[in-house]
């Protein structure tokens, strides 16, 4: 009798641990209260300069309608060369989450030369609590690239299942530069134009204490109906392999992640890949005099929804 009890108990707890339900349903307007834009000079020194609400809501970075919300950069200002960066907004959530489920619809990312879109997940004392760098790409070049970013005593196995392929496999900010161990999506419509011609698509992180895995489906290839039918509660279980695996084999990921906040912002990446990426003049010459070069450095989702 005893036993049994005890027996089934790992069962429900297998069952219990890939079905996650819905704690935030983030759409249009619901953006603006459930993130706080961050009015700070960009800490990777990008040519951006980042803006409070009230300047984001009156140069329309930020809008929002019942069912999708936008927020852009600046594309109408020719710059003074000595003056602040292009206006931007970074956006941080107010709640912090461990595990969970964080599902983004993106409509549209910003692409051109001089954009850095980012959505990504950190805690305080970097690298201490680490970084999950679910959306990153850089002035339009190639595919997406999936993140861990950590302190020392965290490394990847050469060989997981995963459909990515791992670019490197230590997350020690410290000994690979701030690199970190990425993971590259080996599909074209995971970034920059080809993801925004193809109606963009979803990013899905999960983060449990035995992993951290990433998904991604473009707007018309295979995303599981749970996602695609908006339902209240998800089974990571049907997704099938991950673009990217970050099991905890020989990385601790309950003790180098601690609470994140999530991070959606447009902002020294491009700057140092800028010349070998085919854009004209230098990067700052270029941010400072083509405005309307940034006409499409723009975010828009349809939702972003969060399951614990
Ligand atoms: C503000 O941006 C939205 C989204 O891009 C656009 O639909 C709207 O027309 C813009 N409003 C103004 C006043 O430019």
């Amino acid at each position: 009798m005893f036993l049994s009890v005890v027996a089934t108990l790992p069962l429900a707890c297998l069952v219990a641990g890939s079905t996650y339900h819905r704690t935030d349903n983030i759409v249009g307007s619901g953006f603006l209260s459930a993130f706080s834009f961050q009015a700070i000079s960009d800490p990777t020194h990008g040519r951006v300069n980042y803006v409070n609400a009230q300047t984001a809501a009156s140069q329309n970075l930020t809008f929002a309608s019942a069912n999708s919300f936008v927020v852009r950069a600046d594309s109408k200002t020719v710059l003074n060369p000595s003056g602040a960066g292009r206006n931007s907004v970074r956006l941080q959530s107010n709640k912090q989450f461990t595990t969970a489920v964080m599902i983004f619809d993106v409509k549209h990312m910003p692409q051109g030369c001089g954009t850095w879109p980012a959505l990504w997940t950190v805690g305080a004392d970097w690298p201490n609590q680490g970084e999950v760098d679910i959306l990153e790409g850089v002035n339009d070049q190639g595919t997406n690239q999936a993140t861990l970013h950590t302190n020392a005593g965290c490394t990847m196995p050469a060989s997981r299942t995963q459909t990515g392929t791992s670019v490197l496999n230590n997350c020690d900010v410290a000994a690979t530069q701030n690199s970190g161990c990425g993971v590259k999506v080996n599909d074209a419509r995971s970034y920059g134009p080809t993801f925004n011609n193809n109606g963009g698509g979803w990013y899905a992180v999960e983060r449990t204490n035995a992993f951290i895995k990433v998904w991604f489906w473009p707007r018309n290839g295979g995303v599981p109906s749970d996602i695609s039918s908006g339902s209240t509660s998800v089974n990571t279980d049907n997704w099938g392999t991950p673009v990217a695996n970050f099991p905890s084999t020989t990385c601790p990921i309950s003790s180098k992640f601690g609470p994140h906040n999530i991070i959606i912002n447009r902002g020294d990446w491009a700057g140092a890949v800028y010349s070998s990426s085919g854009c004209p003049s230098s990067c700052v010459d270029y941010v400072n005099n083509n405005p309307s070069a940034f006409t499409n450095a723009y975010f828009e989702f349809n939702s972003l929804r969060i399951f614990q």
